[in-house]
């Protein structure tokens, strides 16, 4: 293993390029893209939706993203560490301490969906959802898993020590090894998804619905989503692709693996589609079902195919892999930053954040059953938390981050950064009209949406 970075220090490094493209594709490609992108285009037109997430990825999410990947590698640091190096007595160092925060009330209330995920897995290998014959008995079902207090944090503890697990075992060991498996495997299981969904009668129209645009559907409020969703699916805004960039050599090609990350998380999530559509209108459901989609009626639609069994138990899997690859990078946020900035053994650091997390996301996991009626302004304690982390704490990072090297750090450093070791960057003055105008002001009205 090799160990060692630009700055010297002993925090480890990718041992390969691929290595490093499939761990941030890993983080990037989560339930954000299986379970969230579906439910959301399906509720918001279908077709049209997807083009203004194809635009907000194209015009904020690849920007942000090289942003986010040059600051990782010139630092060589932590979100926190990184802003301070490159802008030392500033208040700029406030981006990293939201993307620490951000990460940590993110994989708070990731880590009891990523459960969830696991108590499926295991319901479908042990053939529990050959009972789900309509969405009803499906809905029923899901309804009563998430309000079992013991259940569900059985399945948060079992989910978070996985991914402690991994993290604990380092960069190269833990998640680079976890990711070269795991990331390949999620491809080939949607390939096959996508062909058993296609072929099933009346798949067309679901294919109709998500391919064909109505525009008259695009509104404000659906771009803001659209924009929303971008970020959170790329991992943008946080620093959790800052971190996972101050573990490359410097020789990396920056342009390049922003572009692959980009397309695999895109593809997932439109893979995604192609799997889901076809299925819900071969079934004779409607797309529009909302956050339930996958839990509640995609297993009612696994007993009505052929070899739905086997599909029940591979489309579980898939959700559970996305899931532990992205918890992964955002308990490596939070870990890395008290490794880098308070000298933490890799160990303690993710045995006591890990542990700090979990407890935190126990009223999370509660707020289904047990906590449903506590209420902080009409919402759940796990709708605040994500709510907070993802809508504010998020677009706010992805604004500051992009302002800050557009304007304070200067994209003519950046640019040195990117060229580092490569040709050079034949994009250069597409990506600082970007992060200089375009992605902030963008990114800004996604902000604003969310207080009109
Ligand atoms: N991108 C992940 C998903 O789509 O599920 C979620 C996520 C991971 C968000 C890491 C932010 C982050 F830093």
């Amino acid at each position: 293993m090799k160990t060692g970075n630009s700055n010297g220090s002993n925090r480890g490094l990718w041992a390969t390029r691929l290595g490093f493209i499939l761990a941030a594709s890993g983080s990037a490609v989560g339930l954000g893209n299986v379970w969230k992108f579906p439910y959301i285009t399906g509720q918001n037109g279908g077709g049209a939706f997807v083009l203004v997430y194809l635009l907000c990825i194209a015009v904020v999410g690849l920007p942000i993203m090289l942003t986010e990947f040059t600051i990782g590698r010139r630092t060589g640091l932590n979100p926190v560490g990184a802003f301070r190096a490159l802008a030392p007595g500033t208040p700029w160092v406030v981006i990293g301490f939201m993307g620490v925060l951000a990460g940590f009330l993110i994989l708070s209330f990731y880590s009891v969906v990523g459960g969830w995920t696991l108590a499926y897995v295991i319901k479908a290998v042990t053939g529990g959802m050959s009972t789900f014959t309509s969405p009803q008995i499906a809905g029923e079902f899901f309804g009563s898993f998430i309000s079992d207090t013991p259940q569900v944090l059985l399945f948060h503890t079992a989910f978070m020590i996985l991914t402690m697990g991994i993290v604990l075992r380092g960069i190269h060991g833990g998640i680079e090894k976890a990711c070269d498996i795991l990331m390949p495997t999620l491809v080939v299981m949607l390939l096959l998804l996508m062909v058993r969904s296609l072929t099933l009668d009346g798949a067309m129209e679901g294919v109709k619905f998500y391919l064909s645009p109505d525009f008259s559907k695009i509104d404000g409020s659906v771009i803001l989503m659209a924009m929303g969703q971008a970020f959170f699916s790329l991992s943008l805004g946080m620093g959790c692709l800052i971190t996972y960039a101050s573990y490359l050599p410097p020789e990396e090609n920056l342009t390049s693996a922003t572009v692959y990350v980009v397309l695999f998380d895109t593809g997932i999530a439109l893979l995604m589609g192609m799997v889901i559509f076809p299925a819900v209108f071969a079934v004779g459901m409607e797309p529009t079902e909302g956050p339930s989609l996958v839990f509640s009626v995609l297993p009612t639609v696994f007993t009505q195919m052929p070899f739905g069994f086997v599909v029940s138990i591979v489309f579980f899997i898939l959700l559970a892999i996305a899931a532990l690859t992205s918890a992964i990078s955002l308990m490596e946020a939070v870990a890395a930053f008290f490794i880098d900035q308070f000298g933490w053994e890799r160990k303690k650091a993710v045995w006591v954040m890990g542990a700090t997390i979990y407890l935190f996301g126990i009223p999370s996991g509660l707020s289904f059953g047990l906590l449903a009626d506590v209420k902080f302004f009409d919402k759940t304690f796990f709708d605040v938390v994500d709510n907070i982390a993802s809508n504010y704490l998020l677009p706010l990072g992805g604004m500051l981050t992009a302002i800050f090297v557009g304007w304070w750090w200067g994209t003519d450093n950046a640019h040195k950064e990117i060229e580092r070791h490569e040709t050079t960057f034949r994009w250069a003055k597409a990506w600082e009209f970007l992060i200089k105008f375009v992605s902030p002001i963008a990114v800004f009205l996604v902000f604003l949406g969310h207080f009109f």
